[in-house]
């Protein structure tokens, strides 16, 4: 942070930034705009620990949908603000960096997609929730990795689905549904670049760790790992399981939750690449404590979808989270 920075509520100036400064000028904000701050757990513990409420996807969408604050402020990525927006259109929603996209949302444009599903037309399109609201509208429900197996499911054994776009997620889901899938190649760039090789290695080191992984790992990751899923079950395996020593095999964000809840614990980091010991989403680390201020002040960046995108990604957005309750 810039010490030289000057932070203000208004008409207040705080003088010299701390990083208390903020934290308390983000507090005033939120009490005097009725906001509310939601955070996925792949965000710095910084704002972590600031926020209102903490989730995975799922965890995010169910809590956007109940909430009665005027003002969202999404600390994540820009499809998880624009869930917020489509179940609250008549809402602020504010991300602090709009800049901050998916590597599975951004390979995935509209009109490729409509083309892709446009071959399959007797095919259930089930889209996860890391895509476009223009996606997500295309699509005939969705699912997060939380309740993907359920969705799938619920889908009759008669009828052929299509995935998109995460390919090991979509492989992950084939594997324990037993159900074939037409995949869009989709990938996270942080969970694809997981190495079996390294998370053999690290497991040699440390023989009495369990291996916990997401689902958008590829296949030989996830054959390593003792517990697979979404980042909120990681985290309650981690505080239910017996073990005392951890792999953890997704985004490093969420071991400070890990951590808090479970200090007697170890939680190991695996590797994405050979020159670093943690893997780190660089989208999701856009956000920082400053941005936050910044948006909560000025009310904005503010997600902003036309009428008629809303109303189509509605519909499969409602679908999932009734399948959900
Ligand atoms: P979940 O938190 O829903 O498991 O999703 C992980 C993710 O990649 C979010 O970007
Ligand atoms: Fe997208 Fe992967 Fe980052 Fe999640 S971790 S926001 S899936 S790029």
């Amino acid at each position: 942070m810039d010490p030289t920075q000057t932070f203000e509520t208004g008409a207040q100036p705080l003088g010299t930034a701390q990083p208390s400064d903020v934290v308390e000028a983000i507090a005033r904000l939120k009490r005097e705009k009725n906001a509310v701050i939601m955070a996925h757990y792949y965000q710095e513990s910084a704002i972590q620990d600031i926020a209102d409420y903490i989730g995975d996807s799922l965890g995010l969408a169910q809590e956007g949908a109940k909430t009665d604050a005027d003002i969202i402020v999404l600390a994540g990525v820009l499809f998880m603000g624009e869930t917020a927006k489509i179940l609250n259109p008549e809402k602020t929603v504010l991300v602090p960096d709009l800049a901050a996209g998916c590597s599975l949302a951004d390979n995935c444009p509209a009109d490729e997609f409509q083309r892709f599903i446009a071959r399959y037309p007797d095919h259930t399109v089930v889209t996860y929730v890391n895509c476009s609201a223009e996606v997500k509208g295309l699509s005939d429900i969705l699912c997060t990795s939380s309740n993907a197996v359920k969705i799938i499911h619920s889908i009759p054994t008669d009828r052929p689905i299509l995935f998109a776009p995460d390919q090991h997620l979509g492989r992950y889901l084939m594997r324990v549904t037993g159900r074939d899938m037409v995949l869009w190649e989709g990938a996270c760039m942080v969970h694809e670049s997981f190495d079996a090789r390294n998370i053999v290695r690290l497991k040699a080191r440390h023989p009495d760790a369990l291996v916990i992984a997401h689902p958008e790992c590829p296949t030989a990751v996830l054959d390593l790992a003792d517990h697979v899923g979404s980042t909120s079950s990681l985290l309650s395996f981690a505080k239910t399981s017996g073990a005392r020593k951890f792999i953890v095999v997704t985004e490093s964000g969420i071991i400070h939750q890990m951590q808090k809840a479970c200090p007697e614990k170890q939680f190991i980091a695996a590797p994405n690449n050979e020159s670093c010991n943690c893997a780190e989403c660089p989208y999701m680390r856009l956000n920082t404590l400053q941005k936050i201020y910044q948006c909560l002040l000025h009310e904005e960046p503010a997600v902003e979808l036309a009428p008629e995108v809303i109303a189509k990604a509605l519909l499969p957005l409602e679908r999932m989270l009734e399948l959900s309750k």
